[in-house]
């Protein structure tokens, strides 16, 4: 079972710079949460926060009865094994191979034999879709690859914490879907507790059990992904709506004449660019593919919403109940469609087994391939590199920032 995340009064700043401070939250095990915000609120500092790469002035967070703000420098490197993070730069040593990168956790935490360790690589590769590319350097793919090559090295230890930073920037719309089902799958498979920074609305609608929002320097909520795809929060709202009017701003804080003349244009019907989605209007979340496991997850994920929900505002707890409703009807079908397939498969097989008619659809033979086949290397290979990408190393920050490479 995923390895819950719990956060406490945590408050970090660079120098006299506060980036967030009392943020308080628990990541459920096995559960996937995102978190949202504006550019800038301190989500990626928040997950190197989460790991022990950036140091908070105040709180905890404790993983596995350790609360890492704390511990001593060999805890903090046993506990860094549940991990794998997606950093939002992918964060590929430059130098080396995709397959050198993706095998890096293999051979600096395990002991594990080469001909092991390329099979795992191997398999990971596969699974993101770069079979082919293993050879190329990080500066001879697409930003897109790179983003998969890094979440390729995230899954290499099964970890029991998955950390993804953005996993959908650098993606066109298609291959984030993909990316977004793989990690239902993997949840389903090993019930690691993930967490998705990310501002794809449609990715927050879809795929997490729950969302949190930062926003002037606090976690504006936290809970049920219902909770806040149904706020009255106007920061809420304009977020998900992607509109200019509203209390977020080009640089976060607009002042009360600037806020009057937009109340003015909204009233003269111009058009803030957002759009008009109704997000209360829950969307199914995304389940795992025919032949995976149901994700363990979902009842522990109810049973701790069941406890709250008299908490929680009104349409919020309506939103609730009928989304477990429709995620029900939902499995249901998924599980009846599983069986049919099957069974068709049976007698497909039977058939082959009688005359030699070739299996019409082999799908649920191999459904771990089918669900992740992007259709190889996919991207025209650039011929330079990047410089940035080139000396990205892979603790993910940047040339004066603190913290230790795991
Ligand atoms: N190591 C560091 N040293 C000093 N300041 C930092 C460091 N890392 C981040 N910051 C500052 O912290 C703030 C939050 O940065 P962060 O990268 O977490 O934002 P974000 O919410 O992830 O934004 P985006 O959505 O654009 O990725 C920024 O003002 C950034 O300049
Ligand atoms: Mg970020």
């Amino acid at each position: 079972m995923g390895v819950e995340v719990s956060v406490e009064g945590l408050t970090k700043s660079f120098g006299s710079q506060n980036i967030w401070r009392d943020v308080s939250l628990t990541l459920p095990s096995g559960e996937v949460s995102a978190l949202l915000g504006p550019s800038g609120t301190g989500k990626s500092v928040f997950l190197k926060t989460l790991i022990g790469l950036l140091h908070p002035e105040q709180g905890s967070v404790v993983i596995d009865g350790t609360d890492i703000t704390k511990c001593s420098a060999k805890e903090l490197y046993e506990i860094r094994k549940l991990f794998g993070v997606l950093f939002q730069d992918g964060a590929l040593f430059g130098s080396m191979s995709l397959y050198d990168n993706i095998a890096f956790p293999l051979r600096e935490h395990t002991k594990k034999k080469e001909a092991e360790i390329r099979n795992i690589v191997m398999e990971k590769i596969d699974l993101v879709g770069l079979a082919g590319a293993e050879d190329k350097l990080p500066g001879e793919i697409s930003g897109g690859m790179r983003k998969r090559a890094g979440l390729a090295r995230a899954l290499v230890l099964d970890p029991q914490i998955i950390l993804c930073d953005e996993p959908d920037s650098g993606l066109d719309p298609v291959r984030t879907a993909y990316i977004s089902q793989l990690l239902i799958d993997i949840n389903a498979q090993i019930d690691a507790t993930i967490l998705i920074v990310t501002h794809n609305i449609n990715i927050a609608r879809t795929i997490p059990d729950n969302i949190g929002m930062l926003f002037r320097k606090e976690l504006v909520m936290f809970g049920p992904r219902e909770q806040l795809l149904t706020s009255e929060q106007p920061v809420v709202k304009q977020f998900l709506s992607g509109d200019r009017f509203g209390p977020i701003g080009m640089s976060e804080e607009k002042d009360e004449s600037v806020a009057a003349a937009e109340a003015a244009m909204q009233a003269a019907g111009i058009s803030g660019g957002g759009t008009k989605d109704d997000f209360t209007e829950i969307i199914a979340q995304v389940q795992p593919n025919p032949g995976m496991p149901e994700r363990k997850a979902v009842a522990r994920h109810r049973e701790r919403v069941h406890e709250i929900l008299h908490t929680l505002p009104p349409n919020a707890q309506e939103a609730i109940r009928r989304s477990m409703a429709e995620e029900d009807r939902l499995r249901a079908e998924n599980r009846a469609h599983a069986e049919t397939h099957v069974a068709a498969n049976v007698g497909e097989w039977s058939t082959v087994g009688q005359g030699g008619v070739a299996l019409a659809d082999s799908r649920t033979a191999d459904s771990k391939t089918d669900v992740i086949d992007f259709g190889g290397n996919d991207a025209p290979t650039q011929q330079w590199a990047t410089p940035a990408d080139v000396t990205q190393e892979i603790s993910g920050d940047t040339p004066g920032h603190e913290g230790r490479t795991t």
